[in-house]
């Protein structure tokens, strides 16, 4: 297949798929001790599974200010290192925290926050401009997020930034963030447990791409969790809060979710993929603007999920499956 897809309307070429690096961003709380991380991590390890995913042909990283309160961006530009320029990164912007203590202290939708934050956000990265800037306040009101999609078409302008995007699961807040010019996508929700065809629409409408985050269910779709191995201390699918789907609290993976998994293991098993394959397989071929960014803490997983690009989306017969056996059929 193509391994590369644009990033609507900017031009702006990608690998198909992009690396997630919340989960290298080691361990962070919210200000009621909530984790907020996935546990503990090995930056060495971190560090060898980006150079391994450069080597394997993944161009696109995505990151954020809030993991790890800073620390994702400084292993991400270490990892990068002299090879920052064949990559395009994205980050994002509107979370408060303090890096001493690892903690999520609120949130921040003015324009001054933004420019201090795209400051700290390049010196942790180490480049002079973000590819992609999101806004990570997924459901920031839209008159206020107004200004903010200004205040990025001047940051386009002084050459900070290539392009913007909103970080949301509503489309009628990433329509707000559509009618600028130099917006070119969505980040949101989308796996093949989880469809969001309204997001879709408007990918389709506005020349949006569509960024999908938890492409593999938090790692559901992996298949690991069908044994129900217990979840280290620190990682949030062990407390997870309530917006977090497929993890129950202090229960593990939630079995409705495990059944559905298992249910579409032989389809997206079929053609010699892994599970992980299939799942990014399904979404290539849901829409040609998607480009899944699934996480990753190892050399290992670095190189089964790049190593779907070449296996390519999932044929019409095989997407066809998918659907009735979700049905119940
Ligand atoms: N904008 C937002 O608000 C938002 C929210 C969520 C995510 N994101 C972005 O989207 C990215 C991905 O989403 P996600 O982190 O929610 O989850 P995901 O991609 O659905 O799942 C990733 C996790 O699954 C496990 N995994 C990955 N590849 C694997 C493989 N080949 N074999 C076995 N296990 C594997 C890893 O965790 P374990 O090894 O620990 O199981 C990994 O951290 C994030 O890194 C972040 O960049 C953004």
């Amino acid at each position: 297949m193509e391994t590369t897809r644009t990033l609507g309307r900017s031009g702006i070429e990608v690998s198909a798929v992009g690396f997630g690096c919340w989960a290298i961003g080691g361990e962070w709380q919210g200000p009621d001790g909530q984790p907020l991380g996935w546990g503990k991590v090995d930056d060495e390890e971190s560090v060898r599974a980006v150079r391994r995913a450069l080597d394997l042909g993944v161009t696109f990283f995505d990151t954020a200010d809030v993991y790890g309160t800073g620390h994702s961006e400084r292993v991400l530009g270490r990892a990068l290192g002299r090879r920052r320029d064949e990559v395009v990164v994205a980050t994002k912007w509107g979370n408060v925290f303090d890096p001493d203590t690892r903690t999520l202290t609120g949130s921040d939708d003015s324009p001054e926050h933004l420019r201090r934050a795209l400051t700290a956000s390049l010196r942790r990265l180490g480049t002079d401009r973000v590819d992609l800037y999101q806004l990570h306040i997924a459901d920031a009101d839209p008159e206020r997020a107004a200004r903010l999609r200004d205040t990025c078409e001047d940051l386009v302008a002084e050459g900070l930034i290539r392009a913007y995007a909103w970080s949301t699961d509503d489309p009628e807040r990433a329509a707000v963030f559509a009618e600028g010019p130099h917006c070119t996508a969505v980040q949101h929700a989308l796996n093949v447990l989880d469809d969001a065809p309204a997001m879709l629409r408007l990918c389709e409408e506005a020349d949006l791409a569509s960024v999908n985050r938890s492409p593999l269910a938090m790692g559901l779709l992996t298949g690991k969790h069908a044994g129900r191995a217990p979840l280290q201390e620190g990682d949030i699918r062990a407390r997870p809060p309530v917006w977090l789907r497929g993890f129950g609290a202090g229960t593990g993976a939630d079995p409705e979710w495990l059944a559905r998994v298992e249910a579409l293991r032989e389809v997206l098993t079929a053609d010699g993929r892994t599970l992980a394959q299939g799942a990014l397989a399904w979404l290539w071929a849901r829409s040609p603007r998607t480009v899944p960014i699934p996480g990753f803490r190892s050399v290992a997983q670095a190189e089964e999920n790049a190593g779907a690009l070449e296996k390519g989306p999932l044929d019409a017969a095989r997407m066809a499956e998918v659907g009735r056996v979700l049905a119940g059929g």
